[in-house]
């Protein structure tokens, strides 16, 4: 569409692009009134680059369509009305901007033929942060002007509170082996505040009651810096990135090129970004930058792009700028993070643990190469905390590859028609009453035997780190619940293939290799048995530990609290836990049945000798031991490479006493041998191991 001469589009396409473009206008210039007077923008930024971009691309294909009111026609201006003015040395421009890699081939191209040189050229790529240009300069070495970008001619003055900024120098150099400055010096960065920064901000906020404004780091970071008494800049976690040398009176006593400049203000004692990196080979560079999409989220500050510049600063002078943008660099954006949508329905999914999880379903969207059509909203004092309704413009954050989540909704957009969510009294799938837990924040359906958490708990027992029975899906566990096969995880090892054999999609292979790995899954360690039973808050580490300590499942239900609680690395909550879940009566049945379907339910960890710990010592054991038997006692002991005899002497090494020990407790105690109990034993062992 760009190289289509004007003429040459009909009539009718050209007016249905005008009336485009006048609505294009008209939206942008209303939500930069939003963004930039109110500080309540009703859409992203992402949202608002691509209103823009679209006008942009209609006005550079129909130059004749441009207006001198086109918001086009200026660099965006943020300046706030309450602050006196200054105006910059050079204009702050914006960058031209690439959403392929492609296109930053494409840019360099265009540089390769301007120059009409062949000559190899080097890049700077750096982090496009995404917080607000500030613009400081340094006279004689000290710090008499700080700046906002304004509207790129004329900044806001907000020197009082670009002082109150730690990383912002008051005099330089900071370090007096540093360079000496020119008379008169200029630099360019970037104020941000940082995300863990941001983060405690935000909670210290929470706790007084005054969160909802601070919507995310970049605007406050602004409203920061912005502020008209320096003391509230001072009480906010603001830290500046110098980036650029915009002016000076020696230009000499500068380096010029982009990497020296970084160095140099580095060594003025600046802080810089340390994930800058000069390239010579393009395709080196572009692999660079396609693999930092993954790493942005590791940054402790926001980026929405790196930029690449070109590192000799007389040929990007040299280049000159093309409307509002410098040749000499160019900015690539990574897909959005934030996108706004609305809001049209909420569903709830109940999990394994019965906990109801309320889900946002959305007018879909599509963003970066997927559309979105649902996104989580964690739990029902969320929903209520956030305010979000049925009906809302919602924004919605998606971090990697996980669900995107609901931030929250965009108040100023609401017509009044919203719905409030009402978290609801009963399961949706059961309809017993939905309960909460003492200190907990989620809603949970209270029937033990809910068909949508059996089957969930089921997916979650055949699913990958448990069980790993290949071979079934929830589709699957359903199709089996429904037909009335299975009423728990136990009954899938009594499946047989006659009653597979009528199921819908059971071909005889599938069937074979359901029941082969049915089979193969009764030999699992017990530990990845203990992980699948979905005790609260049990995962790998907790059952491997456990499994070191008890003998079998058997001698796992029959401990108490206290015994756990004396395994090292165990809570007392992580203790309780587990006591509670063994003492339901429905557990214990399932458990039974578990033992009796022929899963392996003990430990072999006593079957091998694991050390020679124990070489040379000798053991007596007494008394009845918490979780397992004497027998089993001697052979860890064996194992270990230590002696077990039946009385006690002077050579005894320990004593291992349990409950109701008698005459040779006493006999140790007078010759003064060691005594331990059974965690005192295991404790040994451990600390040999870890
Ligand atoms: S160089 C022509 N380097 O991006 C201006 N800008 O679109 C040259 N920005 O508001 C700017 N990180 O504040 C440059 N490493 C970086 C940057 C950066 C963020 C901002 C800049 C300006 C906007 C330009």
């Amino acid at each position: 569409m760009t190289d289509q001469p004007a003429q040459l589009t009909d009539q009718a396409e050209l007016e249905a692009l005008s009336k485009r473009a006048i609505d294009l206008r008209e939206q942008i210039r209303f939500h930069n009134y939003r963004y930039s007077v109110l500080s309540s923008p009703l859409i992203t930024d992402a949202e608002y680059d691509a209103l823009f971009d679209e006008l942009d691309a209609i006005e550079k294909a129909h130059p004749e369509l441009v207006t001198p009111d086109s918001p086009t026609q200026r660099v965006g201006s943020d300046l706030d009305e309450r602050l006196p003015k200054v105006t910059h040395p050079e204009p702050t421009l914006s960058l031209g901007k690439a959403y392929t890699l492609d296109e930053i081939r494409a840019w360099k191209d265009r540089i390769v033929k301007t120059l009409d040189t062949t000559a190899s050229l080097s890049y700077v790529v750096e982090p496009k942060f995404d917080g607000l240009t500030t613009v400081l300069t340094y006279t004689d070495g000290v710090l008499t002007l700080g700046a906002t970008r304004g509207d790129g001619y004329v900044g806001d003055d907000v020197t009082a509170n670009t002082r109150t900024i730690r990383t912002v120098p008051l005099r330089i150099p900071v370090n007096p082996d540093g360079p000496t400055p020119p008379h008169k010096l200029v630099i360019r960065g970037e104020v941000v505040m940082h995300k863990s920064d941001f983060k405690a901000f935000q909670e210290k906020m929470r706790e007084g009651g005054d969160e909802t404004r601070y919507v995310n780091a970049r605007n406050t970071a602004s409203g920061a810096l912005k502020q008209l008494d320096a003391r509230i800049t001072a009480s906010r976690p603001l830290t500046m990135y110098a980036f650029g040398i915009v002016d000076t009176d020696d230009p000499q006593a500068v380096p010029r090129s982009q990497w020296e400049t970084l160095n140099y203000l580095q060594a003025l004692g600046f802080l810089t970004s340390k994930d800058v990196k000069r390239f010579t080979d393009m395709e080196d560079m572009l692999t660079y930058i396609k693999d930092f999409e993954n790493k942005r989220h590791s940054l402790d500050f926001e980026i929405d792009g790196l930029v690449v510049k070109l590192d000799d600063l007389p040929t990007y002078d040299a280049l000159g700028v093309v409307g509002k943008n410098p040749r000499g660099a160019i900015a690539y954006k990574f897909p959005p993070e934030i996108v706004s949508t609305k809001l049209i329905a909420v569903s709830v999914n109940v999990g394994r643990t019965g906990v109801l999880v309320p889900a946002a379903e959305l007018e879909p969207i599509f963003v970066s190469g997927a559309t979105i059509r649902q996104a989580t909203l964690n739990n029902f004092d969320d929903v209520k905390r956030k305010d979000v309704r049925v009906g809302d413009r919602v924004m919605l954050k998606r971090a990697g590859e996980v669900i995107p989540f609901v931030i929250g909704p965009v108040v100023a957009a609401r017509t009044g028609e919203e719905i409030e969510i009402v978290p609801p009294t009963e399961c949706p799938f059961c309809h017993h009453p939905t309960i909460r837990r003492e200190g907990e924040v989620a809603l949970y359906c209270s029937n033990d035997e809910c068909p949508e958490r059996v089957a969930r708990s089921i997916e979650y027992f055949v699913g990958r780190g448990q069980m790993d029975i290949d071979g079934l899906g929830m589709k699957g566990v359903r199709q089996l619940i429904e037909k009335g096969l299975i009423k728990d995880e136990a009954d899938l090892f009594a499946l047989t293939k006659e009653q597979l054999e009528p199921l819908e999609g059971y071909a005889e292979t599938k069937i074979q290799n359901l029941l082969k790995n049915l089979e193969a899954a009764k030999q699992r360690p017990l530990d990845r048995l203990i992980v699948s039973l979905g005790i609260p808050g049990i995962g790998t580490t907790v059952a491997k530990l456990l499994v070191k300590y008890f003998v079998s499942l058997d001698a796992l239900r029959k401990t108490t609290v206290e015994e756990l609680d004396a395994i090292p690395s165990i809570g007392p909550s992580t203790a309780e836990t587990i006591v509670e879940w063994f003492t339901k009566p429905h557990n214990g049945r399932f458990v039974d049945k578990l033992i009796a379907a022929g899963l392996r339910t003990d430990s072999d960890q006593f079957a091998a000798p694991k050390s020679t710990l124990f070489d040379g010592m000798t053991f007596v054991l007494t008394g009845t031991l918490p979780s397992m038997t004497r027998d089993e006692a001697a052979a860890l002991i064996e194992a270990n490479g230590g002696k077990v005899s039946g009385s006690v002497s002077k050579k005894t090494s320990y004593v291992v006493a349990g409950d109701s020990a008698g005459s040779k407790l006493d006999k140790a105690r007078e010759l003064n041998v060691k005594i331990l109990d059974q965690a005192g034993l295991l404790a040994l062992l451990e600390n040999q191991q870890s």
